[in-house]
């Protein structure tokens, strides 16, 4: 895992969008995986400036999206696609027919689910997945106690999760109990991962992804299995990390050989 400490919300996004950037700008038609959430708000916001002021190309990106909840319609506003198109896909110039969030709405949920999965393969899978983490340590919405081999499925809610998205509702009795959301094994199909995580209320999930075992009860510990993953995190989120000079250490001695990596 690439560990990056930024000192905060602004300067993470200022890096995510870095990476985003370059990936688009080396390969025009990525296949970009993405999240919603308060955390990559940020990030979006930097690729629409990037697509308004720098002519940043979108016209032949395909993205997918993590997760969705179930019994909202797209135009819901508290559904993910309502979120994406308004922070992102509204202002840019990317082709709305390829981008793609599970379908709430779907009849046959277990089907649609596999569905999904084979999107995603018809693609040629996800170039780049980008994730917030909860803060009982899940991804997408793979909650403690999800099967690290998990592929997209219809999942319910843990209770936290259900009191953090609370605040998006009127109230938390509007809050859906399922989700179908891309699994772990999906996710760790990415070739390349990029984690962000913001604030205080991260610490302890973050530890447990980059420093605990790995372990179902925290589904984003699932990430040190993978070959590619950059955890960029601002010093909030990074306070309990043990070896947080490491990681400092490790990142000035990559920037000293940026040149030949
Ligand atoms: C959303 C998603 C979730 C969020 C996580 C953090 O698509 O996959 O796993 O990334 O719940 O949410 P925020 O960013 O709101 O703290």
């Amino acid at each position: 895992m690439e560990i990056i400490v930024t000192t905060d919300y602004e300067e993470m996004s200022d890096r995510a969008a870095e990476i985003v950037i370059a990936e688009i700008r080396a390969k025009p038609n990525l296949v970009l995986g993405l999240a919603t959430g308060s955390t990559p708000e940020g990030l979006y916001a930097r690729l629409v400036k990037a697509h308004r002021e720098q002519g940043l190309d979108f016209s032949r990106l395909t993205t997918f999206n993590l997760d969705e909840y179930v019994g909202l319609a797209p135009d819901h506003e508290q559904s993910y696609r309502y979120f994406m198109n308004r922070h992102l896909f509204d202002h840019i110039n990317i082709r709305k027919d390829n981008t793609h969030l599970p379908d709430g709405l779907a009849r046959d949920l277990g089907r649609y689910c596999r569905r999904y999965e084979q999107m995603i393969r018809e693609a040629g899978g996800i170039d780049l997945q980008v994730l917030g983490i909860g803060r009982d340590g899940h991804l997408g919405f793979n909650e403690p106690g999800t099967s690290l081999a998990s592929r997209t499925q219809l999942v319910a809610l843990a209770p936290e999760t259900i009191e953090d998205n609370s605040r998006f509702f009127r109230s938390k009795d509007q809050v859906p109990r399922f989700a179908i959301t891309m699994g772990i094994q999906s996710i760790l199909e990415a070739r390349r991962c990029l984690l962000l995580a913001s604030g205080a209320s991260k610490a302890t999930a973050l530890k447990g992804c980059i420093e605990g075992p790995i372990t179902s009860m925290l589904t984003a510990s699932a990430l040190q299995l993978h070959p590619n993953a950059v955890v960029i995190a601002d010093e909030a989120a990074a306070s309990k990390l043990e070896r947080l000079d490491y990681y400092r250490w490790v990142q000035e001695a990559r920037s000293e050989i940026a040149h030949r990596l």
